[in-house]
């Protein structure tokens, strides 16, 4: 059976973005391939060193690990691990590590964007309040080519981890050599790299891995309740999975309904025409909003209750993880040693 590795970051619960750009496919895939969901929590450090310190990732792994079943994976048939609960994907992030230039690293375009996101709210940054001002007022002011001089300031003052991220997500996809990964359309540059990463080691060490393939969804980004390109956490224009039937309500009252708004999109979705709201020619959104909550509700009532059932029993869910971690790192662990030989880094002394 061919495999599926895909995961999330444990930053706080999913949202409708996360589950049409990649819980959707899971869930339809799930019975035709081995499938693999990795909460991603070495991956949260890049932006939240401190003040997580490990509760607040803690209660969002149980969060992400909720939604993921709450959506209707089934916990027989997938394996659910903590990302820092197998140390061997550490080992293959360190090797991959060699495989990848610093000037490589920086030309992904998620990692680009993400690290403007970064720069312009995070106190990561050692630096005093006008220097992160400057480099905040940079990029909003300059062109294209002159965000790169941003990006150049920058990166000086970036922790590693963040640059290396990708890398660390090539070895949670490689570890168990998964054929696909089913993400959002901004993961794409992260496939592309962990297939550059694995034709630069087959080409240096023999065939050993496969090319992953990405799947993109049919809706790869829904946009934000403020009709952002992006329905993003950090940005606030969510609608959580697990948001009750009167936050959907204020989320959607609440939400921009100006030029190029994303309610119609919304619409469609959900199987509402806006056509059908039309008065003279002109959608009447004070009818229109109170009809596209009811449908995003009608849609979540399951969700809700599968969640619920599920919330009652933390027990389950650290059992869960644990049999997701024993059957992860038994596989880890052997592509760690297949890698290791064919680097000849399996020491024996035979000289
Ligand atoms: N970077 C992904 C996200 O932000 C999470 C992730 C971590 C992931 N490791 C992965 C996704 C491996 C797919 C495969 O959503």
């Amino acid at each position: 059976m061919k495999r599926i590795l895909t995961g999330d970051r444990p930053t706080g619960p999913l949202h409708l973005g996360h589950y049409f750009g990649s819980l959707k496919n899971r869930v339809e895939l799930q019975n035709k391939y081995e499938t693999f969901i990795i909460v991603a929590d070495w991956q949260v450090l890049y932006d939240h060193l401190e003040d997580e310190k490990g509760k607040a990732i803690e209660r969002n792994i149980m969060e992400v690990v909720l939604d993921n079943l709450a959506v209707g994976l089934d916990p027989d048939k997938v394996t659910f691990f903590i990302q820092s609960e197998v140390p061997e994907i550490c080992e293959l992030t360190q090797i991959f590590q060699f495989l990848v230039t610093v000037a490589r690293a920086k030309r992904n375009p998620t990692v680009k964007e993400e690290f403007l996101n970064i720069v312009s709210k995070n106190d990561l940054y050692d630096e005093s309040e006008e220097e992160v001002k400057f480099i905040r007022e940079w990029h909003l002011k300059f062109s294209d080519e002159d965000k790169e001089k941003v990006f150049n300031k920058g990166w000086d003052k970036m922790n590693l981890g963040f640059l290396c991220f990708p890398i660390s997500q090539a070895a949670d996809i490689l570890f168990c050599k998964a054929d696909l990964v089913p993400v959002g359309e901004d993961q794409m540059p992260h496939i592309e790299q962990t297939r550059e990463i694995v034709r630069k080691f087959n080409r240096l060490f023999g065939d050993t891995f496969t090319e992953p393939e990405a799947l993109v969804s049919k809706t790869p980004r829904l946009r934000g309740l403020d009709g952002q390109a992006k329905m993003s956490k950090s940005l606030g224009n969510v609608i959580n999975l697990k948001a009750t039937s009167g936050e959907v309500e204020l989320a959607i009252k609440g939400a921009y309904s100006g030029e190029n708004h994303a309610l119609f999109e919304y619409g469609k979705l959900f199987g509402l025409n806006e056509k059908d709201f039309e008065v003279s020619g002109v959608v009447q959104m004070g009818k229109f909003k109170p009809a596209l909550a009811e449908k995003i509700n009608d849609f979540l009532e399951p969700i809700r209750k599968q969640r619920a059932s599920f919330q009652k029993d933390p027990k389950f869910i650290r059992k869960l993880l644990d049999n997701g971690r024993a059957k992860a790192q038994k596989i880890a662990q052997e592509t760690l040693k297949e890698v290791k030989q064919k680097m000849g880094m399996d020491y024996k002394f035979k000289f």
